[in-house]
């Protein structure tokens, strides 16, 4: 019989690391989980009821396995532990995931498309410099192929004991923000790439065991490492490669007369092409989609693969064209011009269900609003403050944004007296129905009307924090005056992103 992995070291704290991990801590009563990170806030974040990541259903998944557990006269010890002593996690582990980032590199040799490894290959460096026994060692996070055949060579390298064996297996994560603890429940597949000699396959075996708690053998696949890696790079670029074909067709359906909508449904309904990942979009946003089809397009480029190089860049390019043509059309429909217009912006996550903005359409379109003299408005259920200003102050001197941005606690401030709402994020709360007629008040009455908002849940204080800075409007008292318009509003049906402004 194989044996059974105890202890589970996960070493990065991120999206990835913190809901795979807690959701294998729950299903694995029996094995102790410790995710660590370098960042001294996250980690107590973690150990917080305030978690570091906005995800529904996560903080029930952590509380339950992180905390202790009375039912009757039984108990359920913790077994989800966060840290920032990677050591002491690292020596203590029989299997230990690496959950790290992976940024396209900035610098160097593939800068702007290459994945940057240097933080894969610090926590490898760290396992095989402290490691005291045999560990399987689960690359989680997206890397390009060929990752974990390096990975090898520096074990190989650094370990200082020639008695410790690591065995280095491919583990990718195919969670989507906004349903991790979804997808993390009942996944698709679990992908498992290793080496094919015994003590590999045994390894993978051991890894399949911990998933085999909740998830059914037959979804749980054993590959080569190569293919692993490669799965993990082509199901995101394809994922990526059908919102840039939706995309593509909404150009056209704008100039023809074709609704993006009615297209998409009437092809998804094909059973072949399927329904799901042909919404028409701004573009698509978020920390793998841009940065995958970039890796595919190096890796291409690296094996003189030009052709399929072009292919795949297309994906990309076609997702730039989206965002700076929705942005356009903004501005065409404010008469070309935004001089000291003020644009409501609605929703700042690069998707509705997650606080991050990492690649979101909506820094872009505020920012091309921006440099066209626009005062922006930004309204976002999730995303902090602080964060929406650093997102902008990285393209935007920071004086000059002061005047220009002001990030709002709720949508209705954002909207008084904009001459255009924007949505960005398809939050639930902009499409329930209602608030057309609230807003239109608060509209500048000449412009243009949105066919697509809603009232917004009250958000709590505590889970945004208070931020001194001055553009940061609070004004609760419109909450009052939407509730009463509410009752007479007519309803609207609600439609998907991206939203189309229609004059009055
Ligand atoms: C993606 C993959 O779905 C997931 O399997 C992988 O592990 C990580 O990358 P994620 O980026 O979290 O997950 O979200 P996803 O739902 O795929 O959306 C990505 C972007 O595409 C978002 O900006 C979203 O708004 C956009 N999108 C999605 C569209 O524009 N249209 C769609 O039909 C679907
Ligand atoms: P992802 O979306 O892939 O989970 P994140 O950026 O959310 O990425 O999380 C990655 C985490 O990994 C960060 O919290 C970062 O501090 C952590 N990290 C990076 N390098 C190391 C390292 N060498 N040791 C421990 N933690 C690390």
């Amino acid at each position: 019989a194989r044996e059974p992995v105890r202890s589970i070291c996960c070493i990065g704290a991120g999206y990835v690391g913190g809901p795979t991990c807690a959701v294998i801590a729950c299903q694995n009563p029996k094995i102790q989980v410790t995710v660590v990170d370098l960042d001294q806030a996250r980690i107590d974040a973690w150990k917080s009821d305030h978690l570091p990541i906005f995800e529904p259903g996560l903080r029930d998944v952590v509380q339950f396995a992180r905390d202790e557990q009375y039912s009757g006269h039984e108990t359920r010890p913790p077994n989800l532990f966060f840290s920032t002593d990677i050591d002491s996690a690292i020596v203590s582990a029989d299997l230990i995931f690496i959950a790290v980032n992976t940024p396209t590199k900035l610098v160097g040799q593939g800068a702007g498309s290459a994945s940057d490894l240097a933080y894969v290959e610090a926590a490898a460096r760290r396992i095989a410099e402290v490691s005291t026994s045999d560990k399987i060692v689960a690359q989680k996070s997206t890397v390009p192929c060929g990752t974990a055949h390096t990975l090898r060579h520096i074990f190989a390298s650094v370990a200082q004991n020639s008695d410790v064996n690591f065995e280095i297996l491919s583990n990718p994560e195919f969670l989507a923000e906004g349903t991790a603890i979804r997808d993390l429940l009942s996944p698709d597949r679990i992908l498992i790439g290793s080496n094919t000699d015994r003590r590999a396959l045994q390894a993978a075996e051991r890894l399949a065991d911990v998933y085999a708690a909740w998830v059914p053998r037959e979804r749980i696949l054993t590959v080569n490492c190569w293919s692993s890696e490669l799965s993990k790079l082509a199901a995101n670029c394809m994922l990526a490669q059908r919102i840039s074909s939706i995309n593509s067709l909404s150009a056209i359906c704008e100039v023809t007369g074709a609704d993006v909508d009615e297209v998409a449904q009437a092809v998804g309904q094909d059973t072949r092409i399927g329904s799901k990942m042909l919404k028409a979009s701004a573009g698509f946003g978020g920390s793998c989609f841009k940065k995958d089809v970039l890796c595919l397009v190096y890796i291409a480029e690296s094996y003189n693969l030009h052709e399929v190089a072009l292919y795949w860049r297309r994906i990309v390019d076609i997702n730039e064209y989206s965002k700076a043509r929705f942005a356009k059309w903004i501005i065409q429909s404010l008469h070309n011009t935004l001089d000291r217009k003020k644009i409501a912006i609605l929703g700042w996550a690069y998707k509705k269900d997650t606080g991050d903005t990492r690649e979101s359409a909506a820094i872009n379109v505020a920012g091309q609003l921006i440099a066209e003299n626009a005062h922006v408005a930004v309204y976002d259920p999730e995303v902090r403050p602080d964060q929406i200003i650093s997102d902008l102050t990285q393209h935007h001197n920071t004086d000059a944004l002061a005047k220009k941005v002001s990030i709002h606690k709720n949508p209705y401030s954002a909207c008084e007296g904009a001459s255009a709402v924007v949505i960005l994020t398809e939050w639930d709360e902009f499409k329930t129905d209602g608030l057309p007629s609230a807003v239109a008040n608060v509209l500048d009455k000449e412009v243009l009307e949105v066919p697509l908002v809603s009232v917004p849940r009250r958000t709590s204080e505590d889970s945004r924090g208070s931020s001194e800075r001055s553009w940061v409007r609070d004004d609760y008292s419109r909450d009052e005056r939407s509730a009463e318009n509410l009752a007479e509003s007519p309803v609207f049906e609600p439609k998907t992103i991206p939203l189309r402004l229609c004059k009055k």
